[in-house]
């Protein structure tokens, strides 16, 4: 076999196999050149979620005609007057990115320094297409069409227009969040779904993008931890999402996704936040140029620090500093060194047998039990019942009697051979998600309408998200629809979900639906969307219940598959024996 050197529109080609993955890579490339070229208003517009047309509009710097044909080179690039990467201030330096989609797309650039006349030029998939005089006011304007029409094998991995449109309004959003200096607005065939002014703040900036309620449900960081700097704005612990997608991180104003970054705000909200729950942050970190490396991958989302460990603590620490003064501590966690018998460990769900569990003499009773019992949506009684019925046989009732209940949280019983502690959310949480197969399994899950419908104002994506599976949500109990672009109507829901928090739960279930693969049907993703449903219908922790309603949630675990553990596998409660209370105080 012989070598050859590749001809340079392979070699663009194969770059752009790095550079150019999807629309919203190839937007941010333009989107970022626009920042680099000084501009004040950025307007984007995409046709077809960008896979049909992709445009980016600037009133930046400008390119004279002999610049526009060597931008298209490889590796050509006005970013780096010197030789020294470390130094590079601007988003771009590869001088890759123009030729890269060229190469796979067609590409008109346009563009005009203030004061001299506007040339245009066109590239059809690496091929010179021709040149001209153009009119447009000074800036550049660049046109990306049909993405991957000659490259089948790339075409074949893109998704839905709906989905190829959220990747990219999250790149205009980093972007745009990064830049509170620039304006930025993004129409999608047709219609404008985002716009920002210039000269904005910085938090104001971050809630016109994420969330108006962050707002107030937010600290400001501002913390300083050797050569590096940390800004920005931390989400309240209560104020948590069901994934991970609202978290915002910038290194020297460069949005990037750093494993490092999302397990240090990890870390920091480790004891505020349940597991699976994700705090709203939008994170700022400043640093000398040598203490970080932006050449790690060429779509440039990825940085390596000099000092790693200096930077998870910069993070833990001013995120942990920024809560403590907004009044939040962290909560203390007693370790408890004594041998609690708990439910056993996560069970790969379906294939565990219940009756096994459980003594073979109430597994017969499930079927009844469950279906005559109610969901717990009456108002909580009073205290004054008596709780001294004496233990019941272990082998009949092995979570016990309720005794009382402690930090509204957790139910404490007596069972015959101990004492049994039941965290009632947890525990409550999986007795919904239970109801909600067997109901799906019979044909569908009862729906209750709201007396008035409720609006929920949610990002368009996510409404895009939620209209698409609406008739599948239907059938979960859930009915909604689509009001206006940035909004839902919801007109009923599950029934055995009781009266909750409709905006909480459909916020969360867009959340969920965002982390779906767009071919699987919700039936088969039916444990993670009964799961987000049945977390929003359980008993509160902080909730008093009556002893009638402890002893009714007891009796139920008791004959519910798969109820010693919640649905995020944590175990629902905890049993003491006697003689281990025995052991704690010496007696044995
Ligand atoms: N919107 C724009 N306005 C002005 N100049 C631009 C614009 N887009 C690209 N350029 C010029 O084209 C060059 C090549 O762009 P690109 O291929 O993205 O490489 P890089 O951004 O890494 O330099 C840039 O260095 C810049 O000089
Ligand atoms: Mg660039």
């Amino acid at each position: 076999m012989s070598i050859r050197r590749l001809p340079e529109h392979l070699v663009n080609r194969i770059a752009a196999g790095e550079v150019v993955e999807r629309p919203a890579s190839a937007l941010k490339e333009l989107v970022e050149n626009a920042i680099d070229s000084g501009a004040a208003r950025i307007a984007v517009s995409l046709g077809g979620g960008g896979t049909t047309s992709i445009e980016v509009a600037d009133d930046g710097c400008g390119m004279s005609p002999a610049d526009m044909k060597l931008a298209l080179e490889r590796h050509a690039t006005s970013k780096l007057p010197g030789d020294e990467i470390e130094a590079v201030a601007t988003l771009g330096f590869r001088g890759e990115a123009l030729p890269s989609i060229a190469s796979v797309a067609r590409l008109t650039v346009e563009s005009r320094v203030r004061g001299q006349d506007g040339w245009s030029l066109a590239v059809d998939n690496g091929r010179p297409e021709g040149e001209g005089p153009a009119a447009l006011p000074p800036g550049t304007r660049i046109r990306v069409e049909h993405l991957f029409a000659r490259v089948p094998a790339r075409r074949k991995f893109l998704r839905s227009e709906r989905s190829e449109y959220a990747a990219c309004l999250d790149v205009v959003k980093r972007l745009a969040m990064a830049r509170p200096d620039i304006g930025f607005t993004l129409d999608h065939d047709g219609r404008r779904t985002l716009s920002v002014q210039p000269g904005e703040d910085r938090p104001a900036r971050v809630a016109a993008l994420t969330d108006r309620a962050l707002h107030e449900n937010s600290v400001a960081i501002d913390y300083d931890r050797g050569p590096a700097r940390l800004g920005g704005v931390a989400g309240l612990p209560t104020f948590n999402r069901g994934v991970a997608d609202h978290q915002y991180l910038f290194v020297n104003g460069r949005p990037v996704k750093d494993r490092l970054l999302i397990g240090a705000v990890r870390a920091a909200y480790q004891d505020l936040l349940a597991r699976d729950r994700h705090p709203v942050v939008a994170l700022f970190i400043d640093l000398p140029g040598d203490e970080v490396d932006v050449n790690v991958h060429p779509a440039k989302t990825e940085v390596r620090f000099r000092d790693p460990a200096g930077i998870r603590g910069l993070i833990v620490g001013g995120l942990r500093h920024a809560l403590d003064n907004a009044g939040f501590r962290s909560v203390q966690r007693a370790a408890v060194d004594v041998p609690w018998q708990s439910a056993p460990a996560r069970h790969s769900g379906e294939n565990r047998n219940p009756s096994s569990f459980w003594t073979p003499a109430v597994a017969g009773v499930t079927d009844r039990v469950a279906e005559t019992r109610a969901p717990y949506d009456f108002a909580p009684a009073a205290r004054g019942e008596s709780a001294f019925a004496p233990p019941p046989e272990a082998s009949r009732f092995p979570l016990g009697v309720a005794r009382g209940q402690v930090a509204a949280t957790y139910i404490v019983a007596e069972a015959e051979d101990g004492l049994v502690l039941v965290d009632q959310h947890a525990a409550h949480e999986r007795l919904v998600l239970e109801r909600m197969r067997r109901a799906m399994a019979n044909g569908g899950v009862a729906c209750q309408a709201l007396l008035l419908p409720e609006v929920v104002e949610l990002d368009e994506a996510a409404c895009d998200r939620l209209e698409s599976r609406a008739a599948e949500l239907t059938v979960m109990g859930l009915e909604l629809e689509r009001f206006g672009a940035r909004a839902v109507l919801v007109r009923a829901t599950p029934a055995l979900l009781g009266n909750g928090d409709v905006k909480g739960l459909v916020t969360d279930l867009a959340d969920e639906l965002a982390a779906f693969d767009q071919a699987l049907s919700l039936q088969e993703k039916l444990d993670h969307v009964a799961a987000t449903m049945a977390c929003h219908g359980s008993v509160r922790a902080g909730r008093i219940l009556s002893v009638a309603e402890m002893n009714a949630l007891l009796r139920e675990m008791e004959v519910t598959p798969h109820s010693g553990q919640c649905n995020h596998g944590r175990p629902t409660w905890v049993k003491l024996a006697h003689g281990d209370i025995e052991k704690l105080f010496g007696r044995k």
